[in-house]
């Protein structure tokens, strides 16, 4: 079994709130998780992922960590953020992967709060390749004498999907106490695929019967779903091996829109319902475009009125700022 040690980057469980009007507009019952509130860096899905990670690289005694990002990376900024928290050193190798949608994109939301967190960015050019400017940038970092520590890809290994095991049972226990049952289905973004991937194998491990719907935002082909099904196997094989668990899943790609970081038009309607009927808001490179394909399933009956909908809110409210102009 892999190490499971944690360092404590969230204070609390993250909130299960009610959405009555999305409801009563929408027809299902729709609660949300609100995993885009609390913790450092301005909180996100990533914080779950890197209680273990960091734990790891804590282990190796590491005291600089190394991500991959963009100027607008939710998973950079809150690693920064939880590396201030930590007394640890980071790094951010940095390229553009979103055409710039106005001229202060690269310097507002994310990028902004990483300046103000004195973020350690070094700019690589958009041909480069990460993985070898990371392992780059780590020999450097050992020449300095320090030890560094490479952050896998979204925080989406093994051991960083565990955290969303955490936040199915978590949604178990909560959804418990409202609903007397577990919800019908939980909807989340899919982008590196480990938050859903550890959804899944998370009601799975508890032999619940909620299926886990994802709504790619990167991929538009296969490779989310090999992605996502090699992940949870990986979990499931190491909290409960042998077992002879159903899994429960459905990934759509067809939200994703021009490409990843672009806004679709149901994305940014999925932002307006949300803002407007629930005072939340919901970023424009992922959750709306989960939203857009909860909204649509709903619509085409794909999912019925009298089922219960789980929607992860995995955060990047910083976007909303990045993407004013939208
Ligand atoms: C706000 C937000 N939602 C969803 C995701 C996707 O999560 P995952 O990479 O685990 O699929 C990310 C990843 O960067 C994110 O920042």
């Amino acid at each position: 079994m892999c190490n499971l040690k944690k360092v404590k980057l969230l204070n609390r469980e993250s909130s299960l709130e009610f959405l009555p009007n999305l409801s009563d507009k929408l027809g299902p019952k729709i609660y949300i998780k609100r995993d885009d509130e609390g913790g450092r860096g301005g909180g996100g899905n990533k914080l779950r992922k890197y209680e273990r990670i960091i734990a790891d690289a804590i282990d190796k005694n590491a005291d600089t960590l190394i991500i991959a990002g963009h100027y607008q990376s939710n998973a950079a900024r809150e690693l920064v953020g939880a590396a201030c928290q930590l007394g640890l050193k980071s790094i951010v190798v940095c390229k553009e992967m979103i055409p710039e949608q106005n001229p202060t994109f690269n310097e507002n939301g994310n990028a902004l709060l990483m300046k103000l967190m004195n973020a350690n960015i070094i700019a690589i050019d958009k041909e480069d390749d990460f993985q070898t400017e990371m392992e780059r940038v780590a020999k450097d970092v050992i020449k300095n004498g320090h030890l560094p520590y490479i952050i896998p890809f979204g925080g989406s290994n093994l051991l960083g999907s565990l955290g969303y095991l955490d936040c199915a049972n978590e949604i178990i226990e909560q959804f418990r106490n409202v609903e007397g049952k577990s919800p019908d289905y939980v909807i989340t973004p899919a982008g590196s695929g480990g938050t859903m991937a550890g959804l899944i194998a998370g009601f799975a491990i508890a032999e619940k019967p909620t299926k886990v719907i994802g709504f790619s935002v990167l991929h538009k082909d296969k490779t989310i779903e090999n992605v996502v099904t090699h992940l949870t196997d990986e979990i499931i094989d190491n909290i409960k091996p042998n077992s002879d668990l159903k899994i429960n899943f459905e990934i759509n790609t067809n939200f994703v829109g021009d490409g990843y970081g672009i806004p679709t038009e149901s994305g940014k309607k999925a932002i307006g319902i949300l803002a407007e009927l629930e005072g939340l808001f919901l970023c424009p490179v992922y959750t709306s475009k989960a939203m857009a394909g909860l909204i649509d399933y709903i619509e085409k009956n794909k999912i019925q009125k009298d089922e219960t909908i789980v929607f992860i809110h995995t955060g990047g409210m910083p976007l909303v700022h990045a993407y004013y102009n939208q």
